[in-house]
């Protein structure tokens, strides 16, 4: 993390007339371990839905990415986090004998080495070339290779942005690619209230702890003393708009100092402060956020609830 950046933002997002936190500093260490109880939560249907999509659909999805045994290609994992679902993937690919090499990226080294375990095994003889660190700086050292290439961004991670900032991101990833190279992408769909809700605001309070954690990690990094007895967690979702919105509550009327950045801040009683976005997709939402990029959708596959989907994306 930067952690002048990390002041700035939490500064501006904290002098706003609404208050913002930025999402993308829940994964912390503790974060981390959190997400992974949220992955287990019964309430947080995703990660089991997409499971069940590489569990039972691994075959479709390798006719629908048009994938030869004969031709050597790049399977490259943004955010591969312990890749319970993508191991799913690799058991036909290696059991049908495809030639591949499989590249997961993810920020945190330590994930990495879980999900080599995990692969090992299932796949005792399998390699994994993995690689720690930011997606693009890692996406660009990959773009000069002449292979054809699949990229998986699973789990809905493309939710925490906008549909604006996800048409920016896919063109990034795109300027990286060959063109008829593949993107599968991972995206919960608009389905209703009284099932999106819960995922976020589980009746155990780990999204809680999950969204209040950013508040211990400015309290460590900035040298603050938000008090996490007065703040509590609340979780919005309209059916028509399709995103559920998190936010951080103060309970009571209340300043915090931020030491690290000389400042104090007010919360009045029952003020919000928004931190995350999760989109929820259909296929007109998607076909507007591709509109501006380069690619196309040539497939989708969906577990039986049809709570979520794997697209199949083909850079035109
Ligand atoms: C990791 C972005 C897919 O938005 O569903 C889970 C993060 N936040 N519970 C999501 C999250 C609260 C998650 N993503």
């Amino acid at each position: 993390m930067n952690l002048e950046q990390f002041k700035t933002d939490i500064d501006n997002g904290l002098n706003k007339e609404s208050k913002t936190l930025p999402s993308k500093y829940f994964y912390d260490k503790k974060g981390d371990s959190l997400f992974v109880e949220i992955m287990n939560l019964p309430e947080y249907y995703l990660t089991r839905s997409e499971f069940e999509i590489f569990n039972l659909k691994s075959s479709e999805l390798i006719k629908k990415l048009g994938l030869k045994t004969t031709t050597y290609f790049e399977l490259i994992e943004l955010g591969a986090g312990d890749g319970s679902k993508t191991i799913e993937l690799l058991k036909p690919l290696v059991s049908k004998g495809f030639d591949f090499k499989y590249t997961p990226i993810d920020i945190s080294a330590n994930t990495l080495s879980v999900l080599e375990n995990n692969i090992h095994a299932q796949l005792p003889t399998f390699k994994v070339d993995k690689l720690a660190g930011d997606y693009f700086n890692q996406l660009g050292r990959l773009k000069n290779t002449p292979h054809p290439k699949v990229i998986l961004f699973l789990g809905s991670n493309i939710g925490n942005l906008t549909d604006e900032k996800s048409s920016l991101f896919l063109n990034e990833i795109a300027r990286n690619l060959n063109s008829r190279d593949k993107l599968v992408l991972g995206l919960d769909l608009r389905k209703s209230k009284s099932i999106v809700l819960p995922a976020y605001n589980d009746s155990s309070g780990v999204t809680k702890a999950f969204n209040l954690n950013l508040l211990n990690r400015i309290n460590t990094t900035l040298d603050a003393n938000f008090n996490l007895n007065e703040f509590s967690h609340t979780a919005e979702y309209e059916e028509q708009e399709g995103v559920a919105r998190s936010f951080i509550l103060s309970k009571i009327k209340q300043e915090v100092r931020v030491n690290a950045l000389g400042k104090a801040y007010q919360f009045d009683k029952g003020e919000k402060i928004h931190t995350e976005i999760s989109r929820k997709y259909d296929d007109k939402i998607l076909e507007d956020i591709l509109t501006p990029t380069c690619f196309k959708i040539i497939g989708k596959l969906t577990d039986k609830k049809e709570f979520f989907a794997d697209y199949i994306l083909e850079k035109r």
